[in-house]
Protein backbone atom coordinates (compact mmCIF):
# COMPACT_ATOMS: atom_id res chain seq x y z
CA UNK A 1 0.00 0.00 0.00
CA UNK A 2 1.49 3.36 -0.99
CA UNK A 3 1.34 6.50 0.76
CA UNK A 4 0.42 9.83 -0.57
CA UNK A 5 1.22 13.16 1.47
CA UNK A 6 -1.23 15.84 1.22
CA UNK A 7 0.05 19.29 -0.23
CA UNK A 8 -1.01 21.86 2.77
CA UNK A 9 -2.69 25.01 1.35
CA UNK A 10 -3.21 26.80 4.55
CA UNK A 11 -2.13 25.67 7.90
CA UNK A 12 -4.46 28.40 9.79
CA UNK A 13 -7.61 29.78 8.92
CA UNK A 14 -8.55 31.36 12.28
CA UNK A 15 -6.96 30.86 15.61
CA UNK A 16 -7.92 32.01 19.11
CA UNK A 17 -5.90 31.31 22.10
CA UNK A 18 -6.99 34.01 25.05
CA UNK A 19 -4.27 34.21 27.69
CA UNK A 20 -5.41 33.52 31.71
CA UNK A 21 -6.72 36.17 33.74
CA UNK A 22 -4.96 36.26 37.33
CA UNK A 23 -5.78 33.49 39.64
CA UNK A 24 -3.99 31.19 42.70
CA UNK A 25 -3.87 27.56 41.56
CA UNK A 26 -3.92 25.34 44.78
CA UNK A 27 -2.77 21.50 44.51
CA UNK A 28 -3.65 19.01 46.55
CA UNK A 29 -1.10 16.25 46.67
CA UNK A 30 1.77 18.86 45.16
CA UNK A 31 4.76 16.65 45.93
CA UNK A 32 3.32 13.64 43.66
CA UNK A 33 4.31 12.28 39.82
CA UNK A 34 1.41 13.62 38.10
CA UNK A 35 2.29 17.09 39.56
CA UNK A 36 6.13 17.27 38.88
CA UNK A 37 5.62 15.18 35.51
CA UNK A 38 2.53 16.73 33.93
CA UNK A 39 1.47 20.02 35.70
CA UNK A 40 4.29 21.98 36.40
CA UNK A 41 5.77 21.26 32.96
CA UNK A 42 2.70 22.36 31.37
CA UNK A 43 2.45 25.35 33.41
CA UNK A 44 5.68 26.71 32.54
CA UNK A 45 4.82 25.71 28.84
CA UNK A 46 1.90 28.01 29.58
CA UNK A 47 3.74 30.54 30.90
CA UNK A 48 6.79 30.47 28.05
CA UNK A 49 3.14 30.47 25.58
CA UNK A 50 2.69 34.44 27.62
CA UNK A 51 -0.73 32.29 28.21
CA UNK A 52 -0.24 32.49 31.85
CA UNK A 53 -1.18 35.66 33.41
CA UNK A 54 1.88 38.16 35.19
CA UNK A 55 -0.69 37.74 38.22
CA UNK A 56 -0.15 33.90 38.71
CA UNK A 57 1.40 32.06 41.64
CA UNK A 58 0.90 28.80 42.65
CA UNK A 59 0.62 27.15 46.08
CA UNK A 60 1.43 23.05 46.22
CA UNK A 61 -0.23 21.46 49.24
CA UNK A 62 0.90 18.00 50.92
CA UNK A 63 1.25 15.95 54.08
CA UNK A 64 5.30 16.24 53.15
CA UNK A 65 7.20 18.94 55.18
CA UNK A 66 8.10 21.55 52.66
CA UNK A 67 9.56 24.60 52.06
CA UNK A 68 8.87 27.23 49.52
CA UNK A 69 12.23 26.98 48.67
CA UNK A 70 12.60 23.06 49.15
CA UNK A 71 9.09 22.71 46.84
CA UNK A 72 10.80 25.50 43.95
CA UNK A 73 13.94 23.17 44.18
CA UNK A 74 11.78 19.93 43.23
CA UNK A 75 10.00 22.00 40.30
CA UNK A 76 13.91 23.46 39.26
CA UNK A 77 14.37 19.56 38.65
CA UNK A 78 10.89 18.88 37.41
CA UNK A 79 11.98 21.06 34.49
CA UNK A 80 15.12 20.55 34.02
CA UNK A 81 14.83 19.36 30.54
CA UNK A 82 12.04 21.47 29.70
CA UNK A 83 12.61 23.66 26.65
CA UNK A 84 11.73 27.44 27.91
CA UNK A 85 14.94 30.22 28.49
CA UNK A 86 16.56 30.23 32.08
CA UNK A 87 15.24 33.36 33.06
CA UNK A 88 11.57 32.13 32.15
CA UNK A 89 12.24 29.06 34.30
CA UNK A 90 13.47 31.17 37.54
CA UNK A 91 10.57 33.49 37.18
CA UNK A 92 7.90 30.88 37.15
CA UNK A 93 9.70 28.79 39.79
CA UNK A 94 9.70 31.76 42.06
CA UNK A 95 5.87 31.83 41.37
CA UNK A 96 5.43 28.77 43.53
CA UNK A 97 5.32 27.96 47.55
CA UNK A 98 3.87 25.19 49.52
CA UNK A 99 2.07 24.52 52.63
CA UNK A 100 2.26 21.74 54.39
CA UNK A 101 -0.15 19.46 57.01
CA UNK A 102 -3.12 16.92 56.95
CA UNK A 103 -5.82 17.02 54.46
CA UNK A 104 -8.16 16.08 57.33
CA UNK A 105 -6.69 19.30 59.96
CA UNK A 106 -8.27 22.89 59.64
CA UNK A 107 -4.79 24.38 60.30
CA UNK A 108 -3.94 23.50 56.84
CA UNK A 109 -7.38 25.52 55.78
CA UNK A 110 -6.42 28.09 57.50
CA UNK A 111 -2.73 28.44 57.18
CA UNK A 112 -3.74 27.81 53.24
CA UNK A 113 -6.22 31.17 53.46
CA UNK A 114 -3.62 33.12 55.12
CA UNK A 115 -1.07 32.35 52.61
CA UNK A 116 -3.60 33.25 49.96
CA UNK A 117 -4.55 36.86 51.48
CA UNK A 118 -0.13 36.95 51.55
CA UNK A 119 -0.37 36.22 47.64
CA UNK A 120 -2.87 38.50 47.13
CA UNK A 121 -1.17 41.27 48.61
CA UNK A 122 1.82 40.35 46.42
CA UNK A 123 0.28 39.53 42.96
CA UNK A 124 -2.65 40.78 42.95
CA UNK A 125 -4.36 37.91 41.56
CA UNK A 126 -7.84 39.14 42.66
CA UNK A 127 -10.73 36.53 43.76
CA UNK A 128 -9.88 33.90 40.85
CA UNK A 129 -8.67 30.67 42.50
CA UNK A 130 -8.28 26.92 41.42
CA UNK A 131 -8.29 24.15 43.65
CA UNK A 132 -6.82 21.15 41.78
CA UNK A 133 -7.09 17.89 43.81
CA UNK A 134 -4.45 15.61 43.06
CA UNK A 135 -5.42 13.57 45.88
CA UNK A 136 -6.96 9.71 46.25
CA UNK A 137 -10.39 9.98 45.53
CA UNK A 138 -11.49 9.05 49.13
CA UNK A 139 -10.09 12.78 49.80
CA UNK A 140 -12.42 14.62 47.60
CA UNK A 141 -15.26 15.01 49.70
CA UNK A 142 -12.69 15.48 52.98
CA UNK A 143 -10.66 18.21 50.70
CA UNK A 144 -14.13 20.14 49.47
CA UNK A 145 -16.11 20.17 52.67
CA UNK A 146 -12.74 21.43 54.66
CA UNK A 147 -12.38 24.07 51.81
CA UNK A 148 -16.39 25.00 52.41
CA UNK A 149 -16.32 25.33 56.13
CA UNK A 150 -12.88 27.75 55.38
CA UNK A 151 -15.11 29.97 53.06
CA UNK A 152 -12.85 29.14 50.55
CA UNK A 153 -15.57 27.60 48.16
CA UNK A 154 -17.95 30.12 47.37
CA UNK A 155 -19.44 31.10 44.09
CA UNK A 156 -18.82 34.39 42.44
CA UNK A 157 -22.92 34.50 43.18
CA UNK A 158 -22.65 33.86 47.23
CA UNK A 159 -22.30 36.99 49.47
CA UNK A 160 -18.46 36.05 49.43
CA UNK A 161 -16.32 37.15 46.39
CA UNK A 162 -14.52 34.09 45.96
CA UNK A 163 -14.49 33.04 42.61
CA UNK A 164 -13.68 29.80 43.46
CA UNK A 165 -12.82 26.35 40.97
CA UNK A 166 -12.49 22.62 42.09
CA UNK A 167 -9.99 20.27 39.99
CA UNK A 168 -10.42 16.60 39.98
CA UNK A 169 -9.06 14.05 38.23
CA UNK A 170 -10.30 10.76 37.46
CA UNK A 171 -11.68 7.82 38.51
CA UNK A 172 -14.72 10.05 39.94
CA UNK A 173 -16.47 6.98 41.74
CA UNK A 174 -15.91 2.89 40.98
CA UNK A 175 -19.84 2.49 39.88
CA UNK A 176 -22.43 4.69 39.36
CA UNK A 177 -23.82 4.64 42.66
CA UNK A 178 -20.30 5.91 44.18
CA UNK A 179 -20.29 8.40 41.77
CA UNK A 180 -23.56 9.83 42.59
CA UNK A 181 -22.08 9.69 45.95
CA UNK A 182 -18.83 11.64 45.51
CA UNK A 183 -20.73 14.13 43.49
CA UNK A 184 -23.49 14.46 46.23
CA UNK A 185 -20.53 15.20 48.68
CA UNK A 186 -18.83 17.72 46.39
CA UNK A 187 -22.33 19.01 45.01
CA UNK A 188 -22.51 20.46 48.84
CA UNK A 189 -19.86 22.57 48.61
CA UNK A 190 -19.08 23.59 44.76
CA UNK A 191 -21.88 23.94 42.34
CA UNK A 192 -21.37 22.19 39.03
CA UNK A 193 -20.34 25.06 37.17
CA UNK A 194 -17.80 25.26 39.57
CA UNK A 195 -16.07 21.87 38.95
CA UNK A 196 -13.99 20.60 36.22
CA UNK A 197 -13.76 16.93 35.95
CA UNK A 198 -10.51 16.25 34.17
CA UNK A 199 -10.28 13.56 31.47
CA UNK A 200 -6.97 14.16 29.49
CA UNK A 201 -7.96 12.30 26.57
CA UNK A 202 -10.27 15.71 26.06
CA UNK A 203 -6.56 17.59 26.27
CA UNK A 204 -5.43 15.86 23.28
CA UNK A 205 -4.71 18.08 20.36
CA UNK A 206 -6.00 14.83 18.31
CA UNK A 207 -9.33 14.28 20.37
CA UNK A 208 -10.16 18.08 19.78
CA UNK A 209 -9.94 17.97 15.93
CA UNK A 210 -12.38 15.14 15.84
CA UNK A 211 -14.56 18.46 16.30
CA UNK A 212 -12.85 20.07 13.75
CA UNK A 213 -12.44 17.46 11.48
CA UNK A 214 -16.73 16.47 11.86
CA UNK A 215 -17.96 19.85 11.94
CA UNK A 216 -15.98 21.93 9.97
CA UNK A 217 -15.64 19.82 6.44
CA UNK A 218 -18.68 19.52 4.37
CA UNK A 219 -17.53 16.21 2.67
CA UNK A 220 -17.44 13.58 5.17
CA UNK A 221 -20.54 14.46 7.45
CA UNK A 222 -23.10 13.52 4.76
CA UNK A 223 -21.71 10.09 4.55
CA UNK A 224 -21.30 9.91 8.44
CA UNK A 225 -24.11 7.76 9.02
CA UNK A 226 -25.32 4.17 8.98
CA UNK A 227 -26.11 4.41 5.24
CA UNK A 228 -22.29 4.39 4.52
CA UNK A 229 -20.73 3.25 7.35
CA UNK A 230 -19.84 -0.16 8.11
CA UNK A 231 -18.44 -0.28 11.45
CA UNK A 232 -15.82 1.99 13.84
CA UNK A 233 -13.31 0.28 15.88
CA UNK A 234 -11.84 2.72 18.56
CA UNK A 235 -8.57 1.17 19.98
CA UNK A 236 -6.04 2.57 23.12
CA UNK A 237 -2.95 -0.09 22.87
CA UNK A 238 -0.39 0.28 25.66
CA UNK A 239 2.83 -1.55 25.29
CA UNK A 240 3.55 -0.61 29.10
CA UNK A 241 1.68 -2.67 32.07
CA UNK A 242 0.47 -1.57 35.08
CA UNK A 243 4.60 -0.16 36.25
CA UNK A 244 4.00 1.25 40.01
CA UNK A 245 0.43 2.05 40.09
CA UNK A 246 -0.32 -1.95 40.73
CA UNK A 247 -1.79 -1.46 44.40
CA UNK A 248 -4.35 1.53 42.42
CA UNK A 249 -4.66 -0.30 39.04
CA UNK A 250 -5.95 -3.47 41.05
CA UNK A 251 -8.77 -1.87 42.65
CA UNK A 252 -9.95 -0.34 39.15
CA UNK A 253 -9.28 -2.79 35.95
CA UNK A 254 -9.12 -1.71 32.15
CA UNK A 255 -13.06 -0.92 32.02
CA UNK A 256 -12.65 1.85 35.08
CA UNK A 257 -9.34 2.85 34.26
CA UNK A 258 -9.93 3.42 30.21
CA UNK A 259 -12.81 2.17 28.61
CA UNK A 260 -15.61 4.10 31.31
CA UNK A 261 -13.83 7.57 30.89
CA UNK A 262 -11.06 7.81 27.68
CA UNK A 263 -13.12 4.98 25.52
CA UNK A 264 -16.57 6.66 25.92
CA UNK A 265 -15.49 9.89 25.74
CA UNK A 266 -13.31 9.06 22.23
CA UNK A 267 -16.83 7.78 20.91
CA UNK A 268 -19.22 10.60 21.83
CA UNK A 269 -17.22 12.71 20.18
CA UNK A 270 -16.97 10.73 16.99
CA UNK A 271 -20.77 9.88 17.39
CA UNK A 272 -22.56 12.59 18.81
CA UNK A 273 -24.75 15.26 16.62
CA UNK A 274 -23.12 18.85 15.70
CA UNK A 275 -23.71 20.86 18.22
CA UNK A 276 -25.50 24.05 18.33
CA UNK A 277 -22.05 26.14 18.93
CA UNK A 278 -18.76 25.60 19.89
CA UNK A 279 -19.88 26.33 23.59
CA UNK A 280 -19.02 23.83 26.51
CA UNK A 281 -22.88 23.36 27.05
CA UNK A 282 -23.84 23.14 23.77
CA UNK A 283 -21.02 20.36 23.06
CA UNK A 284 -21.66 18.51 26.37
CA UNK A 285 -25.49 18.46 25.91
CA UNK A 286 -24.99 16.42 22.82
CA UNK A 287 -22.36 13.88 24.01
CA UNK A 288 -25.04 13.46 26.95
CA UNK A 289 -27.29 12.53 24.03
CA UNK A 290 -24.98 9.83 22.81
CA UNK A 291 -24.40 8.59 25.91
CA UNK A 292 -27.84 8.37 26.43
CA UNK A 293 -28.29 6.44 23.06
CA UNK A 294 -26.25 3.40 23.67
CA UNK A 295 -28.25 0.62 23.60
CA UNK A 296 -29.07 -0.91 27.44
CA UNK A 297 -27.36 -4.38 28.41
CA UNK A 298 -28.44 -6.36 30.82
CA UNK A 299 -26.32 -8.35 33.27
CA UNK A 300 -26.98 -11.61 31.33
CA UNK A 301 -26.48 -10.17 28.33
CA UNK A 302 -23.15 -8.50 29.10
CA UNK A 303 -20.60 -11.71 27.79
CA UNK A 304 -22.17 -11.36 24.27
CA UNK A 305 -21.31 -7.60 23.97
CA UNK A 306 -17.93 -7.84 26.58
CA UNK A 307 -14.84 -9.71 26.81
CA UNK A 308 -12.11 -8.73 29.62
CA UNK A 309 -8.77 -10.37 29.63
CA UNK A 310 -5.30 -10.06 31.95
CA UNK A 311 -1.97 -10.32 30.67
CA UNK A 312 0.24 -13.27 31.82
CA UNK A 313 2.33 -11.84 34.78
CA UNK A 314 -0.02 -9.27 35.96
CA UNK A 315 -0.43 -11.10 39.28
CA UNK A 316 3.08 -11.05 40.18
CA UNK A 317 3.36 -7.17 39.69
CA UNK A 318 4.23 -5.20 42.93
CA UNK A 319 0.74 -3.85 44.67
CA UNK A 320 -1.11 -6.40 42.85
CA UNK A 321 -3.13 -9.36 45.03
CA UNK A 322 -1.86 -12.83 43.84
CA UNK A 323 -4.94 -14.16 43.39
CA UNK A 324 -6.50 -10.70 41.35
CA UNK A 325 -8.84 -11.07 38.82
CA UNK A 326 -8.86 -7.48 37.52
CA UNK A 327 -8.92 -7.38 34.29
CA UNK A 328 -5.88 -5.61 32.08
CA UNK A 329 -7.62 -5.57 28.69
CA UNK A 330 -11.83 -5.25 27.58
CA UNK A 331 -13.26 -5.61 24.12
CA UNK A 332 -16.63 -4.45 23.49
CA UNK A 333 -19.33 -4.05 21.06
CA UNK A 334 -21.82 -1.28 21.41
CA UNK A 335 -24.99 -0.19 20.13
CA UNK A 336 -26.58 3.30 19.09
CA UNK A 337 -29.85 3.35 18.78
CA UNK A 338 -30.27 6.52 17.08
CA UNK A 339 -31.83 7.34 13.68
CA UNK A 340 -27.70 7.63 12.23
CA UNK A 341 -26.21 4.56 14.07
CA UNK A 342 -29.29 2.14 14.24
CA UNK A 343 -27.44 -1.41 13.38
CA UNK A 344 -23.68 0.04 13.09
CA UNK A 345 -21.54 -1.62 15.19
CA UNK A 346 -18.70 0.20 17.40
CA UNK A 347 -15.73 -2.14 18.57
CA UNK A 348 -13.89 -0.91 21.15
CA UNK A 349 -10.77 -2.24 23.14
CA UNK A 350 -7.75 -1.26 25.21
CA UNK A 351 -5.19 -3.50 26.99
CA UNK A 352 -1.94 -2.95 28.75
CA UNK A 353 0.81 -5.10 28.06
CA UNK A 354 0.06 -5.04 24.02
CA UNK A 355 2.51 -5.23 21.04
CA UNK A 356 2.63 -2.05 20.23
CA UNK A 357 1.00 1.64 21.68
CA UNK A 358 -1.51 3.32 19.37
CA UNK A 359 -4.37 4.70 20.30
CA UNK A 360 -6.49 5.58 16.73
CA UNK A 361 -10.26 5.25 15.70
CA UNK A 362 -10.77 3.62 12.35
CA UNK A 363 -14.04 4.01 10.45
CA UNK A 364 -14.54 1.56 7.84
CA UNK A 365 -16.98 2.71 5.38
CA UNK A 366 -19.28 0.09 3.42
CA UNK A 367 -17.95 -1.73 0.50
CA UNK A 368 -19.20 -0.55 -3.21
CA UNK A 369 -22.60 -1.77 -3.80
CA UNK A 370 -21.40 -3.47 -7.41
CA UNK A 371 -18.13 -3.88 -8.94
CA UNK A 372 -17.65 -2.91 -12.76
CA UNK A 373 -14.72 -4.22 -12.52
CA UNK A 374 -16.17 -7.61 -11.17
CA UNK A 375 -15.58 -9.42 -14.81
CA UNK A 376 -11.89 -8.76 -14.62
CA UNK A 377 -12.02 -10.71 -10.72
CA UNK A 378 -11.96 -7.13 -9.21
CA UNK A 379 -15.62 -7.95 -7.41
CA UNK A 380 -13.72 -7.93 -3.99
CA UNK A 381 -12.49 -4.27 -3.72
CA UNK A 382 -11.76 -3.08 -0.44
CA UNK A 383 -13.89 -0.46 1.55
CA UNK A 384 -12.44 2.92 2.44
CA UNK A 385 -11.20 3.15 5.28
CA UNK A 386 -10.41 6.51 7.48
CA UNK A 387 -8.24 6.51 10.27
CA UNK A 388 -8.05 9.63 12.81
CA UNK A 389 -4.44 8.61 14.72
CA UNK A 390 -5.01 9.90 17.73
CA UNK A 391 -1.05 8.82 19.13
CA UNK A 392 1.69 8.85 19.01
CA UNK A 393 2.01 9.39 15.25
CA UNK A 394 -0.95 11.69 15.13
CA UNK A 395 -2.23 12.31 11.96
CA UNK A 396 -5.19 10.85 9.49
CA UNK A 397 -5.52 8.64 7.11
CA UNK A 398 -7.51 7.91 4.20
CA UNK A 399 -7.38 4.36 2.20
CA UNK A 400 -8.69 4.41 -1.16
CA UNK A 401 -8.47 2.39 -4.08
CA UNK A 402 -6.77 3.95 -7.37
CA UNK A 403 -5.39 2.67 -11.05
CA UNK A 404 -1.98 1.81 -11.11
CA UNK A 405 -0.01 2.69 -13.60
CA UNK A 406 0.43 0.18 -16.36
CA UNK A 407 -1.92 -2.61 -17.45
CA UNK A 408 -5.14 -1.43 -18.58
CA UNK A 409 -6.82 -2.64 -15.57
CA UNK A 410 -4.58 -2.81 -12.39
CA UNK A 411 -6.34 -1.57 -8.56
CA UNK A 412 -4.26 -0.63 -5.81
CA UNK A 413 -5.03 0.64 -2.51
CA UNK A 414 -3.42 3.96 -1.78
CA UNK A 415 -3.25 6.09 2.10
CA UNK A 416 -3.48 9.46 1.99
CA UNK A 417 -1.49 10.56 5.01
CA UNK A 418 -1.45 13.79 7.25
CA UNK A 419 0.69 13.93 9.93
CA UNK A 420 0.91 16.85 12.19
CA UNK A 421 4.45 16.82 12.76
CA UNK A 422 5.33 16.59 9.05
CA UNK A 423 3.02 19.36 8.51
CA UNK A 424 2.86 21.41 11.37
CA UNK A 425 7.02 20.83 12.78
CA UNK A 426 5.85 20.38 16.46
CA UNK A 427 5.65 17.98 19.32
CA UNK A 428 2.06 17.66 20.40
CA UNK A 429 1.65 20.28 23.32
CA UNK A 430 0.82 17.89 26.84
CA UNK A 431 -2.87 17.71 26.91
CA UNK A 432 -2.68 19.45 30.66
CA UNK A 433 -1.79 22.91 29.27
CA UNK A 434 -5.05 23.09 27.14
CA UNK A 435 -6.63 21.80 30.45
CA UNK A 436 -5.05 24.06 32.52
CA UNK A 437 -5.74 26.80 30.40
CA UNK A 438 -9.40 26.42 30.30
CA UNK A 439 -9.79 25.83 33.91
CA UNK A 440 -8.38 29.24 34.50
CA UNK A 441 -10.35 30.75 31.53
CA UNK A 442 -13.67 28.84 33.30
CA UNK A 443 -14.19 27.36 30.35
CA UNK A 444 -16.07 23.75 30.79
CA UNK A 445 -15.99 22.52 27.14
CA UNK A 446 -13.81 19.95 27.78
CA UNK A 447 -14.78 18.27 31.08
CA UNK A 448 -17.20 16.13 31.78
CA UNK A 449 -20.36 17.25 33.59
CA UNK A 450 -22.15 15.17 35.57
CA UNK A 451 -25.16 13.78 33.73
CA UNK A 452 -22.44 12.19 30.87
CA UNK A 453 -20.19 10.88 33.60
CA UNK A 454 -23.13 9.51 35.58
CA UNK A 455 -24.39 7.79 32.25
CA UNK A 456 -21.42 6.23 31.23
CA UNK A 457 -21.26 4.61 34.71
CA UNK A 458 -24.81 3.78 34.21
CA UNK A 459 -24.12 1.87 30.62
CA UNK A 460 -21.36 -0.02 32.48
CA UNK A 461 -22.33 -1.11 35.73
CA UNK A 462 -24.71 -4.12 34.23
CA UNK A 463 -21.04 -5.27 32.79
CA UNK A 464 -19.54 -4.40 36.34
CA UNK A 465 -21.97 -6.50 38.33
CA UNK A 466 -21.78 -9.58 35.94
CA UNK A 467 -17.90 -9.64 35.94
CA UNK A 468 -18.33 -9.52 39.92
CA UNK A 469 -20.66 -12.27 39.80
CA UNK A 470 -18.70 -14.56 37.69
CA UNK A 471 -16.79 -17.35 38.86
CA UNK A 472 -15.33 -18.23 35.48
CA UNK A 473 -11.59 -17.70 35.27
CA UNK A 474 -10.42 -15.33 33.32
CA UNK A 475 -8.19 -15.88 29.87
CA UNK A 476 -4.57 -14.19 29.82
CA UNK A 477 -2.84 -13.19 26.98
CA UNK A 478 1.20 -12.96 26.42
CA UNK A 479 2.86 -9.71 27.29
CA UNK A 480 3.54 -7.90 23.76
CA UNK A 481 1.03 -9.87 21.85
CA UNK A 482 -1.05 -8.53 19.21
CA UNK A 483 -3.88 -10.54 19.80
CA UNK A 484 -6.38 -12.00 22.41
CA UNK A 485 -8.43 -14.75 21.42
CA UNK A 486 -11.66 -13.85 22.86
CA UNK A 487 -11.44 -10.60 21.44
CA UNK A 488 -10.59 -11.69 17.91
CA UNK A 489 -13.47 -14.08 18.50
CA UNK A 490 -16.01 -10.92 19.55
CA UNK A 491 -15.38 -9.28 16.04
CA UNK A 492 -14.72 -12.46 13.65
CA UNK A 493 -18.15 -13.72 15.17
CA UNK A 494 -19.43 -10.73 12.72
CA UNK A 495 -16.88 -11.06 9.71
CA UNK A 496 -14.89 -8.53 10.55
CA UNK A 497 -11.38 -8.37 12.20
CA UNK A 498 -9.16 -5.98 14.68
CA UNK A 499 -7.07 -3.60 12.98
CA UNK A 500 -3.27 -4.80 13.05
CA UNK A 501 -1.99 -2.91 15.95
CA UNK A 502 1.07 -1.03 14.50
C1 LIG B 1 -4.60 7.03 32.37
C2 LIG B 1 -4.67 5.64 32.93
O1 LIG B 1 -5.83 7.70 32.53
O2 LIG B 1 -4.28 6.98 30.99
C3 LIG B 1 -3.39 4.88 32.68
O3 LIG B 1 -4.93 5.71 34.32
C4 LIG B 1 -3.01 4.92 31.22
O4 LIG B 1 -3.50 3.53 33.12
C5 LIG B 1 -3.03 6.36 30.72
O5 LIG B 1 -1.73 4.35 31.07
C6 LIG B 1 -2.82 6.41 29.22
O6 LIG B 1 -2.69 7.74 28.84
P1 LIG B 1 -1.93 8.15 27.52
O7 LIG B 1 -2.11 9.63 27.43
O8 LIG B 1 -0.50 7.71 27.71
O9 LIG B 1 -2.58 7.38 26.42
Amino acid sequence: MKDIQPKVLSTEIACAETAAPPCALVIFGASGDLVQRKLIPSLLALHHKKLLSDRFCLIGCGRTELSDQAFREKAVQALAHEDAPQAEKDDFVTRLYFVSGDYNSEDLYRNITNKLEALNKKYDYGSRTLFYLSVPPLLYGIISEHLRQAGLACSQSSEHSMDASLIVEKPFGHDLASAHELNTTIGRCFKEDQIYRIDHYLGKETVQNILMFRFANTLFEPVWNRNYIDHIQITIAETLGVEHRGEYYDHSGALRDMFQNHMLQMLAMIAMEPPVTFEADSVRDEKLKLLRSLRPLTQEAVSQYFVRGQYAGYTSEPGVARDSKTETYVAAKLHIDNWRWRDVHFYLRTGKRLAAKTTEIAVTFKRIPHSLFASSGLDEIPPNVLVMKIQPEEGMSLRFQAKRPGSKLCMGTLNMDFSYEKVFGIKMPESYQRLLLDCMLGDQTLFMRFDTLENTWRHLDPVLKAWAASSDPLPTYDPGSDRFDAASQLIEADGRSWRPLD
